[in-house]
């Protein structure tokens, strides 16, 4: 396994396209390894999830603002992904916008999902703006990330039906299952 990609998986919540990746990486179904899994959030499930594979895991130090990472973790990011010798970044439920340090560090190797068919519904809680929308069919999408916020090149996309009577709760539940199928695909399309 010494040649296959390093991936470095970067998220704040609940872990579960982390744990997908992990499980397509165990199967077969995904040439990569993940090298460390890191949080800007100390108690994040994602880290307890890592941990419980035997991964590496790694924080960030607190930031001053809530929405991206200060410079002092900017620079906490790159020396933790050097240290680990990561080849790409994958994103999985990490909530901070990325900024110009690790893009420059890492060009065109950050990739993103996202709960929405982009450009349809970017940004927070994309499964609740379908629904406001009244769409009846929405999905998910892994695509670059660049400067722009969930306006990279996308690699690949799925669709999920909305259902009479779905509330957020219950369309997100259906978007995160085809997240799972989604994000090692795509991978496995982009390290190919
Ligand atoms: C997913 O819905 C993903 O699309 C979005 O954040 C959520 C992360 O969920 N970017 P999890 O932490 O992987 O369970």
């Amino acid at each position: 396994m010494g040649t296959s990609p390093r991936l470095a998986v970067l998220g704040s919540g609940k872990g579960s396209n982390f744990v997908a990746l992990q499980e397509a990486i165990l199967a077969g179904r995904l040439s990569a390894q993940i090298a460390v899994v890191v949080s800007d959030v100390p108690d994040a499930p994602i880290l307890t999830r890592a941990a419980a594979f035997g991964l590496p895991v790694a924080t960030l130090p607190p930031s001053p603002f809530k929405t991206k990472l200060g410079p002092e973790g900017e620079a906490a990011l790159l020396d933790i992904l050097r240290a680990h010798a990561a080849e790409w970044v994958v994103l999985a439920g990490y909530m901070r916008v990325v900024k110009e340090p690790l893009l420059a560090a890492y060009p065109n190797r950050v990739i993103n999902i996202h709960p929405s068919l982009l450009p349809a519904f970017k940004g927070l809680r994309a499964w609740e703006q379908a629904l406001h929308a009244g769409v009846t069919e929405t999905g998910c999408t892994v695509h670059f990330v660049n400067a722009a916020i969930d306006a990279g090149e996308i690699i690949a996309q799925q669709r999920v039906e909305v259902r009479p009577g779905d509330t957020p709760e219950s369309l997100h539940a259906r978007i995160q299952i085809a997240e799972h199928e989604l994000y090692p695909s795509a991978l496995a399309k982009v390290l190919r």
